[in-house]
């Protein structure tokens, strides 16, 4: 069905055409080429109205409405196309942009379903459906879950967009084929996920595993408490790490430097008191998150499950310093297994891991951030340059793009970006994704919640989709402080009666 001619100036990347109706931003078209068909996507659309060039005034606009209904003329519905490549070519996977730019007076057709199938609804292995295509709905929209693994992903959204509901159709999917997900939930908005394969785990840190940096953060020694971090240094011996009564020994440890007689000990010992003071509210307030007994955190992590860390209960200094613990073992095991895999070490025995992974990390910009190293930061990036060896895929998810580490974030091979309205986010997005085209990126103002761009490795065209909404969980919904409020004071009408009952009843009693 022809919709439109080239019109203007025409460029191999670039055509205007004037169309018969109004075509959407995001609309896919056929430029009807002597050379091929050549697919579009439409960047840009306006609508003008000749009948209504020059009015001046209230009268003058109501009497035009006639005209301009009575003139097949009066429209003009413009559309700005960026040429993405030869169809047949993209078919194929591959995009061959015309040497030749499209002649003007080209015919502008519709594609037909087909078309489009081939290239975004490829039925081939590894790919699943995440929704449909947001301005041609009838087209499934899938992607490729390999991509991911190999070359990493990245969602990015203003709160409340849909990120967290991409994740879980993701797990979903991926448990669903056997293969194993990480998720370090940092809110713990994936614990309640009612699918099947969930492994739910209370991330727990096992203080002898630490390094005495590591030990001195979950702690919370502070930063600037020099002597304090020296003690603990000093402290935090082989033997304490060995021993059964782990926290007695520590404390042992630390009670021998404060009542040292020692020279050099003296000056440490308000500084030992203190840490002293440290361990035991430690052990207080963290009791149930430091724990000597625990044995291998990462035993606790199941292949072929969809792993949720929780690690809402940490602190951020804790989170941090668990995450990197765990990406850290869990790099190590992969390279382990696949160096055995190919012959290339000699280490016999099983691994935890004989599969790929694929880890997400939540909260990106507070794990990952772009001013300051954290321990979670060394080991996401050194799994963002080498993961794709050992088949360890890495998804990073962030509300605050702009406070993302830019190194981590360009090496991302995917990205799913929905609605962001602050500019520095959208630069930032523009930086990292080299490939996604300014005009894509200007639509990021308008989506609405669960509408995404697509672009990178696991989509065979940028593309803007609607993301299917997972059913298995009420998440992240927004709540009605309104009707939360109603029910409070209910219950604490509920409540004064029935204090008022007893009271009633005491003086009766009385
Ligand atoms: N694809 C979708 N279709 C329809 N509704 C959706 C879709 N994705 C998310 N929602 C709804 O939007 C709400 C917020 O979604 P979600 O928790 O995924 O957002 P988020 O981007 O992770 O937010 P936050 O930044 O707060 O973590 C949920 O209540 C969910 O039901
Ligand atoms: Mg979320």
């Amino acid at each position: 069905m022809n919709i439109g001619y080239v019109i203007g100036e025409s460029k191999p990347t670039f055509v205007t055409a004037l169309a018969s109706r109004p075509v959407s931003v995001g609309e896919y078209v056929i430029i009807d080429s002597d050379e091929g068909r050549i697919l579009g996507l439409v960047e840009k659309s306006s609508v003008s109205s000749a009948a209504f060039a020059d009015v001046r005034n209230f009268d003058e606009a109501a009497e035009s409405i006639e005209i301009a209904e009575m003139n097949r003329r009066d429209k003009t519905y413009t559309a700005h196309i960026g040429i993405l490549g030869f169809l047949d070519k993209l078919q194929r996977g591959q995009s061959i942009i015309p040497a030749v730019p499209p002649i003007p007076g080209t015919s502008i057709i519709q594609p037909t379903k087909q078309d489009l199938e081939t290239i975004f609804s490829p039925s081939k292995e590894g790919w699943i459906k995440i929704g449909n295509l947001l301005r041609n709905q009838t087209i499934d929209a899938c992607v490729n879950l390999d991509k991911i693994v190999s070359r990493h992903l990245g969602i990015l959204a203003m709160t409340g967009m849909g990120k967290s509901n991409l994740v879980s159709l993701l797990t979903k999917e991926i448990a669903k084929i056997k293969g194993t997900v990480v998720i370090f939930d940092y809110h713990n908005d994936y614990t309640s996920l009612n699918i099947p394969k969930i492994n739910v785990v209370d991330a727990k840190i096992n203080p002898r595993l630490l390094d005495h940096e590591q030990l001195s953060e979950v702690l919370e020694i502070r930063d600037s408490a020099n002597v304090q971090q020296r003690v603990l240094r000093m402290a935090f011996t082989n033997k304490v790490k060995e021993s059964k009564e782990f926290w007695t020994k520590l404390e042992e440890e630390v009670e021998f430097i404060a009542n040292s007689e020692d020279k050099k000990f003296k000056e440490y010992r308000n500084s030992a008191y203190r840490v002293q003071d440290i361990i035991d509210e430690a052990q207080r307030r963290f009791g149930e998150i430091l724990d000597p007994d625990m044995g291998d955190p990462i035993s606790f992590i199941k292949e072929g499950r969809a792993n949720i860390l929780n690690i809402s209960e940490l602190s951020e200094k804790q989170a941090n310093v668990a995450l990197a613990f765990y990406l850290q073992q869990i790099l190590k095991d992969r390279k382990d297994a696949s160096l055995a895999r190919h012959g290339k070490s000699k280490k016999l025995g099983t691994y935890r891991f004989n599969s790929p992974i694929f880890v997400i990390i939540e909260e990106a910009h507070v794990f990952i951030p772009k001013e300051h190293d954290t321990g979670a930061k060394y080991w996401a990036a050194k799994i963002a340059r080498e993961g794709r060896k050992f088949g360890m895929g890495l998804g990073i998810v962030s509300q605050r793009p702009r406070s993302v580490d830019l190194n981590v974030l360009s090496q991302m091979g995917s990205f799913a970006i929905m609605k962001i309205i602050q500019e520095d986010d959208q630069h930032q997005i523009a930086s990292a994704t080299e490939s996604t085209s300014r005009e894509l990126i200007s639509q990021l103002t308008s989506l609405n919640v669960g509408d995404s761009i697509m672009v990178g490795q696991w989509v065979n065209l940028p593309s803007l989709v609607h993301i299917e909404e997972v059913k298995e969980k009420i998440m992240g919904g927004d709540q009605s402080a309104v009707s939360e409020w109603a029910k409070a004071e209910k219950m604490s009408e509920i409540a004064v009666e029935s204090t008022q009952q007893l009271v009633q009843k005491d003086l009766l009693l009385d």
